[in-house]
């Protein structure tokens, strides 16, 4: 069973393929598509312990001159130190503006693939292999990339678009547990913000989909990257519409800010859509019934919906202060009106906003 979802960009289209043992099938596709003449596989240590000579070889029996790179894993990598040693690397290779990276790995890799791609001689092809369910349904279409600085994440980045994504949901079986779940957050986003009948869907094949039965994952992760691909069709710059992608976010970078880093960043979110569904009620914007909804569907998955270490709501309300400063002075939630319906506001009242995010521990 294999799927395509196309994302219509112009010239700068590309296919998402998804399906079981798509990983044995990149060497052929690359075969017919040429995104370029000799590959480099850009992966973290770890995943390429586990899938990078695979992959390598599936290249190298479609007659593809291929080279592995990788670098430790984590989100310390995703900096400009890296970069500049993935570009030195490149550099000695001999890779010019006819060869492409293969991004192999999780949303950090694919961030920085991206990013390396977009810069490495003002630009060379790029294609996405996400082995994340994050990365499987977010991350790696859209073409978003960047690094981390010391003042914030992704604040040196570019839009980029790969030449195709390739999803193995086989891959799915080595991910931990733990970040399987933290992509489950981000599929119950679009459910919640763009598509009640998938919201719906999720409830009724929980116990399939946390099974990793691919009759369920494939279909879900299929439906994630159609609805992304058509907000990003409409919206690639993030000029409005694509913001309703930050369903959950909002509160979500600040409850994954405060904390250092120790929730990751689904279970952030998980907690960010159960405040904001609140927030919504508290507004008169949504009917409890939606905030309910929200949060047993979270609860189901097993994700968090409040904040499981310490720290104080003061720490909680700058990091959100930060954030208003990088959109105008204005804090922007989306809200839920119903499910599978939001606005985009900044009209929240602070009475609102402090009830709210004193209910996250
Ligand atoms: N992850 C949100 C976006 O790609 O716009």
């Amino acid at each position: 069973m294999e799927q395509t979802v196309q994302v219509g960009l112009g010239e700068r289209s590309y296919p998402i393929i998804i399906g079981a043992k798509v990983l044995q099938r990149i060497g052929g596709d690359l075969q017919a598509r040429r995104p370029g003449k000799r590959y480099a596989i850009i992966s973290d240590a770890r995943v390429a312990g586990l899938y990078g000579g695979q992959l390598q070889q599936h290249l190298q029996q479609s007659g593809l001159p291929v080279e592995m790179i990788t670098f430790p894993p984590g989100e310390a990598s995703k900096n400009l130190q890296t970069v500049a040693t993935l570009a030195s690397t490149l550099a000695e290779l001999g890779f010019d503006r006819k060869d492409a990276l293969i991004a192999l790995g999780g949303g950090v890799t694919g961030d920085i693939t991206g990013f390396l791609a977009s810069v490495y001689m003002r630009g060379i092809p790029f294609v996405q292999v996400p082995t994340s369910l994050l990365a499987q349904v977010d991350s790696s279409v859209g073409g978003k990339t960047g690094v981390d600085i010391p003042q914030g994440k992704n604040l040196v980045g570019t839009f980029y678009q790969p030449k195709a994504v390739y999803i193995d949901t086989d891959v799915l079986q080595t991910l931990p547990h733990v970040e399987f779940l933290g992509g489950m957050a981000e599929v119950i986003k679009y459910g919640a913000s763009i598509d009640a009948g998938f919201f719906a869907w999720l409830a009724t094949h929980r116990e399939s989909i946390l099974a990793l039965d691919p009759v369920r994952t494939i279909p879900m992760i299929m439906r994630c990257c159609e609805m992304k691909a058509a907000v990003v069709e409409q919206d690639e710059r993030e000029g409005g519409l694509r913001r309703i992608l930050n369903f959950g976010h909002t509160i979500g970078h600040a409850v994954e800010a405060a904390s250092g880093y120790r929730i990751n960043h689904g279970f952030a979110v998980a907690i960010g859509m159960r405040a904001v569904a609140e927030l919504a009620v508290k507004g008169g914007i949504a009917r409890p019934e939606v905030a309910t909804a929200i949060r047993q569907l979270l609860e189901a998955y097993g994700l968090p919906v409040t904040i499981p270490v310490e720290f104080d709501l003061q720490t909680l309300r700058a990091y959100l202060q930060t954030d208003k400063k990088t959109v105008g002075g204005r804090v922007f939630f989306v809200l839920p009106e119903q499910l599978g319906r939001v606005r985009i506001s900044d009209e929240v009242a602070d009475a609102d906003l402090d009830a709210v995010l004193a209910n996250t521990f």
